[in-house]
């Protein structure tokens, strides 16, 4: 194999495929940058078209098959802060789908968790963008059952909205890069099947990407960059570092905080965004690696964490063979619990700083965050994660998804606390619809600083209260792990808000 050679496989990219679509062609190994979707804009009126279809991309030289919205990621839809947007989604998949706007405050009605688009349909997503909501979303399917499937298959894009907010000067200064963090599973062309162990800790693959392509470097221009970060994968945590230097946490799930927060790293659980800026002062190549993390999946490092805690009797009797779960037997299973536990260190991206930049300085302020006092909450409600590992079943309340039952009832315009109790050995991230909420408290100490979230991880044993206020819209929507498998494995609840 020569150099050349060489080069190609270590750029493995996802992004190989725009080659031959309407993407451009990429240098070698250089981080891939999402299209942006195309829109038709008419004064503050945004029409746009966003496909979902089989695609066959070529990984590592080889061809899959998976699913996207036009290729991995896919196009960025870029919408500004007071703008109707009307986004037509159709669905070209040879099954049921539909489009979720992850972390957007819109009406339930609109941005429908239950609502179906059947194969050759089309539904139109018309909404308006709210104001103060500048920040980094993203979109892809809500097909409970299916969502583990159609995600981890390539259906994820981003949803940028910008505002007034992004207007501060050392903003502006910064060079901009969107960083989809995802993780693979393919063999023989194909994704393969779920296995017992993929529904019980949440399916992870063994390479990562990020934008499509594994390992890339990134060639700043700019000394200060702003990162704006999204997790799609279905069960990997990614906890972030970059080498040498601090993250300068400016914006969570829902957008800005008050003022950047200086941290050594940033825990990235499935579903969540955050957006940091980075400044070089002198040239180099650091990478930003995922740091190990133990989310808790069954087989601790030394291999017998699970097996003193919890049901191996249980599960030495219980049949494997659940409807619908997958094959994999007895030997196969414990193989991979030895094999499980936390993710080992992994390069994700480096960053390339040439000689010769000189970093902006740090905005002292970005926007005011309100605050939602959670003394004003008319409820409090304890939701309480629970989970029948051997089975693959997970529960809030003890209760399993139904689509026919309203889990909780709550009137429009109020505020309310919620406590959110992990009672089970593993990493959960709780994700809400609709409604951004405020973070109070983890284990009874208040958080440091403000901040809009939509999805928020529970480690084991963890109890974390937010406050959350339903206003704007009434209607019916759903929370539920963002770890996909236990979404579709029955950890999603239904709230329904009345007007
Ligand atoms: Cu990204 Cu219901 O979730
Ligand atoms: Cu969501
Ligand atoms: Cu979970």
């Amino acid at each position: 194999m020569n150099r050349r050679e060489m080069l190609k496989l270590a750029a493995i990219t996802l992004g190989g495929v725009y080659g031959f679509s309407k993407y451009p062609v990429l240098a070698q190994n250089t981080l891939p940058q999402p299209q942006n979707l195309a829109v038709k804009r008419i004064g503050k009126t945004v029409e746009a078209q966003i496909t979902a279809r089989v695609s066959n991309l070529t990984i590592r030289g080889n061809p899959v098959l998976l699913m996207t919205y036009g290729g991995f990621p896919g196009p960025t839809l870029r919408v500004r802060e007071g703008e109707l947007v009307r986004l037509n989604f159709t669905n070209n998949l040879p099954e049921v789908t539909n489009l979720h706007l992850h972390g957007l405050h819109v009406s339930p009605e609109v941005d429908a968790p239950l609502a179906e688009v059947q194969p050759g349909g089309s539904r139109l997503y018309e909404f308006t963008v709210p104001s103060g909501s500048a920040g980094t979303y993203w979109y892809h399917p809500h097909i409970h059952g299916k969502v583990s499937q159609q995600l981890f298959a390539g259906l994820a894009g981003l949803l940028i909205v910008e505002g007034p907010a992004d207007a501060v000067d050392e903003l502006r200064q910064a060079e901009e890069h969107t960083l989809v963090f995802k993780d693979w599973l393919i063999s023989e062309g194909q994704i393969p099947p779920w296995s017992h162990m993929d529904w019980m800790n949440g399916r992870e693959g063994d390479w990562v990407t990020v934008n499509g392509a594994v390992s890339p470097t990134l060639r700043p221009q700019k000394a200060t960059l702003r990162l704006r970060l999204l997790n799609a994968s279905n069960a990997q945590y990614y906890r972030l570092a970059l080498e040498n230097h601090p993250l300068y946490l400016i914006a969570t799930d829902g957008g800005f905080v008050e003022k950047p927060i200086e941290l050594p790293e940033v825990l990235l659980a499935p579903g969540e965004r955050a957006e940091v800026l980075v400044r070089f002062t002198r040239a180099g190549n650091f990478r930003l690696q995922a740091l190990p993390y133990d989310r808790g999946t069954m087989g601790m490092p030394g291999g017998m964490g699970m097996m003193g805690s919890r049901s191996m009797g249980a599960m030495a009797h219980s049949p494997m063979n659940h409807g619908g779960m997958g094959q994999s037997g007895m030997p196969g299973m414990l193989g991979r619990m030895m094999a499980q536990g936390a993710t080992p260190l992994k390069t994700l991206l480096t960053i390339a700083v040439p000689p010769g930049l000189k970093p902006s300085p740090l905005p002292a302020f970005l926007t005011p965050v309100e605050r939602l006092n959670p003394n004003l909450a008319v409820t409090t409600r304890r939701i309480v994660f629970g989970e029948r590992m051997m089975q693959a079943e997970f529960f809030f309340n003890n209760r399993m998804f139904d689509v026919n039952r309203v889990d909780i009832r709550a009137r429009l315009g109020t505020l309310e606390v919620w406590e959110l109790v992990n009672k089970t050995d593993m990493d959960h991230p709780f994700h809400l619809h609709t409604y951004p909420f405020q973070v109070v408290s983890r284990n009874g100490r208040t958080v440091p600083y403000r901040a809009w979230k939509d999805t928020v991880n529970l480690r084991k044993n963890e109890v974390v209260r937010i406050a959350i206020l339903f206003r704007s819209f009434a209607g019916t929507t759903v929370y539920h792990c963002h770890i996909v498998e236990h979404e579709d494995r029955g950890m999603m609840g239904i709230l329904q808000v009345e007007g």
